[in-house]
């Protein structure tokens, strides 16, 4: 088994301007004076109006630019939308798919973030692919088959041999301060890596199973060190550097 390379990723969703590019700026500036390990990968995924300017801005860094949805089709009439080529044209090298607030808010189910994954891989693009159930599906004890019938719909097979990670983002937890156990977290992940390794067999163990919801300085080092955590999809602690900084830094 090899194991996977580590992820953080930083999901600004609809916050920043041009002026915040500084942030980005200055998580670049620390990796590149020492901070955080050095196999961690860092990515920051701004919104689309941002997302060249981002790449321009972190050219010749560590930190990856990302993007935070894609349409499926590759152009058309489409209006408002944009394509995944349209996010690598712009510099970007991920795209996250399947946020909960995209399958909340646009309504968006399995096979059509499946769709979304496949054209972020036709377009070159390293998907991001979100996980996670809602407080009552935990409550009701549905947690681990929700999100497993959530992975085994949006993860589509031409993702076998490819650059990729889940992220399992408990609904309940993302922007509520909240967070699951470590255990429900560890149990969560492990029950993802066992599916990733029956879709997609030995390759997939490469695939890093990120933690995101709530993820902060103050929690991040237990949530990084846990049993098949191989990183964290960061919302809010994201859009300031020394937030940031100090996650990337507590996985060692
Ligand atoms: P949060 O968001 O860290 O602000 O909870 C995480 C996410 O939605 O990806």
């Amino acid at each position: 088994m090899t194991a996977p390379t580590p992820l953080i990723a930083g999901n600004w969703k609809m916050h920043g301007l041009a002026a915040s590019l500084d942030e980005a700026r200055a998580v670049a500036a620390a990796l590149a004076g020492g901070v955080g390990a050095k196999a961690t990968r860092v990515a920051i995924c701004p919104a689309a109006p941002l997302i060249s300017r981002m790449a321009q801005a972190l050219a010749g860094s560590r930190v990856e630019t990302g993007g935070q949805d894609c349409r499926a089709e590759a152009s058309g009439a489409f209006t408002g939308d944009v394509a995944a080529e349209m996010l690598a044209d712009a510099g970007a090298t991920l795209v996250i798919l399947g946020h909960s607030e995209r399958r909340a808010g646009h309504g968006e189910d399995d096979a059509l973030v499946a769709a979304k994954v496949g054209a972020a891989l036709r377009a070159g693009l390293e998907p991001i692919i979100c996980v996670g159930e809602a407080l009552d599906q935990r409550e009701s004890g549905h947690a681990l088959s929700v999100v497993i019938g959530q992975v085994r719909g949006s993860l589509p097979a031409g993702l076998a041999g490819r650059p990729f990670s889940v992220a399992y983002e408990p609904v309940w937890a993302i922007g509520t301060g909240l967070t699951p156990t470590t255990p429900e977290i560890e149990e969560m992940h492990r029950a993802i890596r066992r599916v990733l390794g029956e879709m997609f067999g030995p390759a997939a163990d490469r695939a890093p199973i990120l933690y995101g919801g709530s993820v902060k300085p103050s929690n991040a080092a237990e949530i990084l060190h846990a049993a098949e955590v191989g990183g964290a999809l960061v919302g809010g602690a994201s859009l300031k550097a020394d937030d940031f900084l100090e996650i990337i830094r507590a996985l060692g």
